[in-house]
C-alpha cells in the first residue's frame, strides 16, 4: 500500500503573519524551526496549532506560496480548526506536517492543448505555485510560456475569489465567473470555459486540472469524460492522519483505471491530484 512521501516529516513553526483574504479568508505565513525545500504545487501541510485551542486532529492544506524559509496557506474558515488557525498571532506556535501527497503532475507545453486550471473558491490555492512552476519548467521539461495556460476563476460571489489581484500579476489569461455577476462571467467555471471556447479564445482541445468543492469537481470530471478530455482533479476530502493510517480519506476508483485493484484510493497518500481514468467521483 502507499506510504508517506519519504521527504514528508513533523516540525514546529511559528507564525508570522496573519493577513485576511477576501471575506472570510486568511493568508497564514509560519516559520519552520528546520527550512523545507521547494514545495511541488498542490501538495499540502497538515496544521495543528500547539496550544490546545484547536482540535487534536490535525487539517490538511495546500502550500500557497513559499518566501525564502517561511510557508503560506491561504485558509478559508470553514470550523473549529480554520476559525483557530486564522486567530494565530504572530510569535504563536503550531505544528506542520509535510509535505504530504503528490502535487500537480508536470506541466509542460503540449501544442495547441493549453493547461486550463479551473478553481473554485478556496480551491485557487495550489494553483498560484502551479503557475509559478509551469513557467519555470517542471521536471527538467520545457517551462510553459504564458499562452500555454489559462487560469479560470469562479465562486459564489466577488469576496470569495481570494487574492485575484495577486493571481492577476502572475501574467497569465485569467478569467473570473461569479455565481451573482459581481466579478466576471455570471455563472460556474465550466459556463466560462465553453464561453471561452466559442468565442475562440481557447480551443476545444484543452488539459484540466481542477480544485474547488466536490460538486464542482464531478461537474469537471463528467465535462472532461464527455469530452474526451485529459484533466486532473486536486481533492479537498476529510482528512485524519494525512499519512495513510486512518482510512479517513477514500475515493472511489474506476473500475477500468489504472487504480482498479482496489475500490477505494486514499486521497492522503495517493493524491490529493488523481486523473479522471483513476477514480470516478460522478455517479
Ligand atoms: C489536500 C487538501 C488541501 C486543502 N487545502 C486547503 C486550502 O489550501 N485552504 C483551505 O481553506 N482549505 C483547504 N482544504 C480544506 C480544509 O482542510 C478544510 O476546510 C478544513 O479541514 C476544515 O476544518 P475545520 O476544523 O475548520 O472545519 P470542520 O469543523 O472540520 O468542518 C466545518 C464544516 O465544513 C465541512 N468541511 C470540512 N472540511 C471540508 C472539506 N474538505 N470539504 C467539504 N466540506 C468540508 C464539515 O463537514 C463541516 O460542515 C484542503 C483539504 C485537503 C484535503
Ligand atoms: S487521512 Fe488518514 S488515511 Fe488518509
Amino acid at each position: 500500500m502507499p506510504a508517506p512521501p519519504p521527504d514528508a516529516r513533523t516540525c514546529l513553526a511559528t507564525a508570522t503573519t496573519v493577513a485576511r483574504c477576501g471575506d472570510d479568508g486568511v493568508v497564514l505565513r509560519v516559520l519552520p524551526d528546520e527550512p523545507f525545500p521547494r514545495v511541488r504545487a498542490s501538495r499540502f501541510f497538515m496544521l495543528r496549532r500547539e496550544d490546545g485551542s484547536m482540535p487534536l486532529v490535525p487539517r490538511p492544506f495546500s502550500i500557497y506560496r513559499q518566501h525564502g524559509a517561511e510557508l503560506e496557506f491561504l485558509i478559508k474558515v470553514m470550523g473549529q480548526g480554520s476559525r483557530a488557525l486564522a486567530a494565530l498571532r504572530a510569535g504563536d506556535r503550531l505544528r506542520v506536517t509535510g509535505p504530504l501527497g503528490n502535487g500537480w503532475p508536470a506541466l509542460a507545453p503540449v501544442a495547441n492543448e493549453p493547461w486550463v486550471m479551473l478553481a473554485g473558491g478556496i480551491g485557487s490555492a495550489p494553483f498560484f505555485m502551479g503557475i509559478e512552476q509551469a513557467l519555470a519548467g517542471m521536471d527538467g521539461k520545457p517551462p510553459c510560456r504564458p499562452a500555454d495556460l489559462a487560469l479560470l476563476y469562479g465562486a459564489a460571489r466577488k469576496g470569495l475569489l481570494y487574492d485575484i489581484d495577486a493571481f492577476r500579476q502572475l501574467g497569465v489569461r485569467t478569467w473570473t465567473a461569479t455565481d451573482d455577476g459581481s466579478d466576471g462571467y455570471r455563472g460556474n467555471v465550466l459556463g466560462l470555459l465553453e464561453s471561452l471556447q466559442q468565442r475562440g479564445e481557447l480551443p476545444p482541445k484543452v488539459r484540466l486540472l481542477a480544485c474547488g468543492p466536490e460538486r464542482m469537481l464531478e461537474a469537471v470530471e463528467r465535462f472532461a469524460l464527455a469530452r474526451g478530455l485529459a484533466c486532473w482533479l486536486s481533492l479537498e476530502s476529510l482528512m485524519g492522519c494525512g499519512v495513510g493510517i486512518c482510512n479517513a480519506c477514500p475515493v472511489p476508483t474506476r473500475a477500468d483505471g489504472p487504480l482498479a485493484a482496489w475500490s477505494n484510493a486514499k486521497c492522503c497518500v495517493e493524491g490529493p491530484v488523481f486523473s479522471c481514468t483513476e477514480i470516478a467521483l460522478a455517479h
